[in-house]
């Protein structure tokens, strides 16, 4: 494939996720450590990209070893325990110059933008205010904070009216009480608390690592909150807020490295992203149906084979196929379910639906990840769905049409040319 093809295609490939980042809010956690690494620069850029695509974009920074070199300079000391500064008066100060100066070089950095597209990024208005409510985070263990904070109110209505005029919300760690003391607070914390009072679509935190690996090392690209032990977590480390912020009703964290040239990239525009994505659905549950779940599965599709957007199934053959089924329950209820049946090296996604109550909130698209997943595990090279009325879901999550001579034999000897659906493809290679 020449280099020219190549690119042609990732354009094309990454066209779904464009149009479904466009309008979204994400809140970006950039820590001290991302912003000193010398990749920072294509992050910027990145960034910068994000923006003129469309997405609405919250900035939380944090400044740790820019402090403490900063400190050390000023022959000062300070305590960390579990992870959190003590921040004392005499400290205060120098904290507060030394985030006004990152934050300064974020503005600067975010008007330099894009390489090569300068004059978008001479259009960006970066704003930051008074966020952040704070309070003190008190004694504890005997041990005085002093002017380390916790979050006490995120002031979500001047973040989302910036938002809404165009800007990039730059965000500092530190809050204020309405007396007028000045908080330092955990630059992970408040970016879990921003992401989820504006209710953002994606929180992604950039990390050391690529992301959260398994025993062997290896990335792990996707975890539910469920999956997540949080006794094995500091408090304010960024796994921690990125699964508090999704049981709290953020869509999707992410968790990618600030090293990886183009992590953020990769994770927004391709399928199977760079690095751990997080997903809710913590007291819902995504599963392999059981005979149990037969009768709920009927309730769901029944309206909906009533109304001819999907074929009818009898309660047998629901009962003899109900392991090829995957559902999502909800408190015992069947919200949503999708079935794969392999065909060699093709598998046929078929009963995707969603109980109209519990549409629009991406459980469809996870159900569609989760096909793709086992497809994969079984080895198939591509999905293909068969459908009437539904076709635009499917083409912006990456199918593609086909004519119906490209369905398996042994299926294409069942297709129903009165019901004329069309064809889909989706290829897993
Ligand atoms: C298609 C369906 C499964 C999506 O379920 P869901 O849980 O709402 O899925 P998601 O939340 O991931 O997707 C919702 C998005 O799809 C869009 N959508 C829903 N039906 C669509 C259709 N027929 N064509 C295009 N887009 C559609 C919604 O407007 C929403 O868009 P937005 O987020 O940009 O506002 C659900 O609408 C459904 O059950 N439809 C009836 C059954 C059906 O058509 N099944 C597929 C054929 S086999």
């Amino acid at each position: 494939m020449s280099d020219t093809y190549q690119h042609v295609k990732w354009f094309r490939d990454s066209s779904p996720y464009i149009n479904a980042h466009r309008g979204k809010t994400f809140v970006v956690y950039l820590s001290g450590d991302a912003i000193a690494d010398e990749n920072f620069t294509n992050i910027v850029g990145d960034i910068v990209l994000l923006n003129s695509l469309g997405v609405r974009l919250v900035l939380v920074y944090g400044a740790k070893p820019q402090i403490d070199s900063h400190l050390e300079i000023q022959n000062m000391t300070s305590v960390i325990t579990n992870g959190i500064r003590i921040t004392t008066p005499e400290i205060l100060p120098s904290i507060q110059q030394v985030l006004g100066k990152v934050r300064s070089d974020l503005e600067a950095a975010l008007s330099r933008g894009v390489v090569n597209a300068p004059e978008h990024s001479s259009d960006i208005t970066v704003t930051s205010g008074n966020y952040i409510k704070a309070k003190p985070l008190g004694i504890i263990e005997g041990r005085d904070f002093h002017n380390t904070g916790t979050v006490r109110k995120v002031n979500t209505d001047s973040i989302c009216k910036q938002l809404d005029n165009g800007a990039i919300v730059l965000v500092a760690p530190i809050g204020y009480s309405p007396s007028g003391e000045v908080f330092n607070i955990s630059s992970a914390e408040v970016a879990g608390e921003v992401a989820t009072a504006i209710h953002a679509d994606k929180f992604i935190l950039f990390i050391r690592e690529s992301g959260v690996v398994d025993a062997d090392g290896k990335v792990i690209n996707e975890l539910q909150v469920n999956d997540i032990d949080p006794q094995s977590l500091q408090p304010y480390e960024p796994l921690a807020c990125a699964r508090k912020s999704c049981i709290k009703g953020v869509e999707r964290s992410h968790l990618i490295s600030y090293s990886n040239d183009g992590a953020l990239l990769e994770e927004l525009f391709t399928r199977d992203g760079a690095g751990t994505q997080i997903s809710r659905f913590s007291y819902e549950q995504i599963r392999t149906a059981t005979a149990d779940d037969v009768a709920g599965i009927i309730e769901l599709i029944q309206p909906l084979e009533a109304d001819g957007i999907m074929v009818k199934r009898s309660r047998e053959l629901i009962e003899s196929e109900i392991v090829q089924f995957t559902v999502i329950a909800r408190d015992g209820m069947i919200v949503s379910c999708a079935a794969l049946y392999p065909f060699g090296k093709q598998g046929e996604l078929a009963c995707l639906a969603t109980h109209p109550d519990y549409r629009d909130n991406n459980r469809g698209e996870l159900l569609l990840t989760h096909v793709e997943k086992t497809a994969k595990e079984l080895t198939l090279d591509s999905i293909f769905v068969l459908t009437t009325q539904t076709a635009h879901w499917f083409t912006e999550r990456g199918f593609v049409e086909a004519d119906v001579s490209g369905l398996p034999g042994s299926r294409q000897s069942l297709y129903n040319y009165q019901r004329n659906s069309k064809l889909f493809i989706k290829s897993l290679a």
